[in-house]
């Protein structure tokens, strides 16, 4: 079924860039999002708001792609509705409350959130932007009054716009559903409560009839926030919210990969090493939460305890810089590098390195031979809403299997099951799982992998923009229910 879609994120689909003659130019982004929701657009003739970029500016035509292998390559200019930020704006908004303050306090690291009301004041105003476009947006559907109509929102930098674009449409009388995905996780209310706007962030989701997660313990962590925080009325077992004159249906639906993608590139992506060592290998944002110190230091301990294995294995760790603008970030970056450095130091030998590590995005494409040749998949964050990269680890075993290695705080590792999961914030654990997965025969590790691939075939990509859907088109049946 054709529906009339508005989705809304942060960033576009692709980054627009100037050329040498200063015209703008699209270049490809890669990521989740994009693979998810892009044929989607495409699919229904949508349209797509998100921040135009910096090099964009208002008289400025968006450029079409030129690039028929890129994801979004079909979707037209036209269908593209782009918000312009000043970079003052942009940078309280993106660098403050965004990853200044939501993300850590996100993620249940509080003591790394920054609380200042100037920042606060810029996330509702942009927030405001977005949903006075997408209700521009709204306005060119063919048919107002047409149930399946639907916007759906993206992640936690859009928390306060679902409930300003709500009163706009109502007080339009336009029949929209709005539906909200969050990517990262939602933590419990006495970490959420620590926000100052909680009520405000809240409220803002409530705008929408379908709030959606990657896991039960964010969906309820969200459903007991509106309840201790809100005094909302909650249905726990329906998992359904009341507030106002508002009811808004909350799911847990966990994002899959496009595992035939991931796949079908193993078999043919380039043999990225040429090491006779056994690789481990670990491929992260370079964010704090995803435990790239507490992972190199785990492997310094694995070579400390395990002197047999020196020489006979390499830890090959990719991390693509994010966010520089923001103190936590480049403190990170500088203390990887020296760790790395020192241990480096500590253990090299004249024929052997015992770490190697970019600083750089790789293709999809090559990620997919890399994963391919890795031994272990070592992936331990402290927290992640989800980790796709530990899915197409496991998409890409397609010969002789490695071993999974996760840590329990990621949305994966609660339901990766047949994986090593490991504690990453105790060294000594990350020593032992290691080993053990270096010594893990082939059948364990052919058993293992089998059984992570069905899942991860079977809950791919697809799966979830249909359980999206069915949750969409179920809703004013829950909603029936309660009234
Ligand atoms: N990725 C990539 N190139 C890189 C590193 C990562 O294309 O050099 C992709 C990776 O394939 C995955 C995504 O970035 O699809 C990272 O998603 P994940 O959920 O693991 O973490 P996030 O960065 O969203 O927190
Ligand atoms: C996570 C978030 C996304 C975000 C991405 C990259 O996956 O859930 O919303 O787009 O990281 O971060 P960036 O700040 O570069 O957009």
């Amino acid at each position: 079924m054709k529906r009339s879609l508005v989705v809304v994120s942060n960033r576009l689909p692709f980054v627009i860039s100037t050329n040498e003659n200063g015209d703008p130019v699209r270049k490809n982004s890669a990521g989740g999002l994009v693979t998810a929701l892009a044929p989607l657009v495409i699919k229904n003739d949508g349209y797509w708001v998100g921040w135009a970029g910096n090099d964009l500016t208002e008289n400025m035509q968006i450029p079409e792609s030129d690039d028929p292998t890129a994801i979004a390559h079909g979707i037209k200019s036209s269908q593209i509705i782009p918000i312009y930020l000043s970079k003052e704006t942009f940078d309280l908004y993106y660098n403050g409350v965004c990853n200044g303050t939501l993300w850590p306090l996100m993620h249940s690291l509080p003591t790394l959130a920054v609380f200042r009301g100037d920042q606060w004041s810029a996330y509702v105003a942009v927030n405001e932007l977005f949903s006075n476009s997408t209700f521009e947006a709204v306005k060119k559907f063919d048919n107002l009054d047409e149930k399946s109509n639907l916007v759906w929102i993206q992640d936690y930098q859009l928390m306060v716009m679902p409930m300003m674009l709500r009163n706009l449409l109502d007080e339009a009388h336009i029949t929209c559903k709005l539906a909200f995905f969050l990517h990262i996780p939602f933590p419990s209310w006495d970490i959420f409560r620590l926000n100052p706007w909680a009520n405000e962030i809240l409220l803002g989701l409530l705008g929408c009839d379908l709030i959606a997660f990657h896991t039960n313990t964010y969906a309820s962590n969200f459903i007991e926030c509106c309840f201790y925080i809100l005094g909302a009325r909650v249905d726990r077992k329906e998992m359904i919210i009341e507030y106002g004159n508002k009811t808004s249906v909350v799911r847990a639906l966990p994002i899959g990969i496009p595992y035939d993608w991931f796949e079908k590139n193993a078999r043919i992506a380039p043999k990225p090493f040429n090491f006779k060592e056994k690789v481990i290998f670990g491929v992260d944002r370079l964010d704090y939460t995803k435990g790239i110190i507490q992972r190199v230091r785990g492997y310094e301990r694995f070579l400390e305890k395990y002197p047999d294995c020196r020489e006979k294995v390499v830890f090959f760790q990719v991390a693509v810089p994010s966010r520089t603008d923001v103190e936590d970030y480049r403190n990170l970056k500088d203390e990887l590098e020296r760790e790395i450095g020192r241990i480096s130091g500590r253990f090299a030998t004249a024929e052997w390195t015992p770490i190697k590590y970019i600083c750089n995005n790789i293709s999809q494409f090559d990620l997919a031979g890399y994963y391919r040749d890795a031994r272990i998949g070592l992936i331990t964050p402290v927290r992640d809403g989800m980790n796709l990269v530990a899915k197409e680890y496991v998409a890409c075993q397609i010969d002789d299997p490695g071993v999974l290695i996760i840590s329990p705080f990621t949305g994966a590792g609660e339901t990766m099951n047949e994986a090593l999961l490991v504690n990453p914030l105790e060294q000594d654990l990350i020593a032992d799982a290691i080993k053990t997965a270096y010594d893990m025969k082939y059948y364990e590790r052919k058993l293992r992998m089998n059984a992570l691939q069905t899942r991860e075939r079977l809950f791919n990509l697809d799966t979830w923009l249909e359980s999206f859907f069915d949750a969409v088109d179920m809703i004013d049946n829950f909603k029936k229910m309660k009234s």
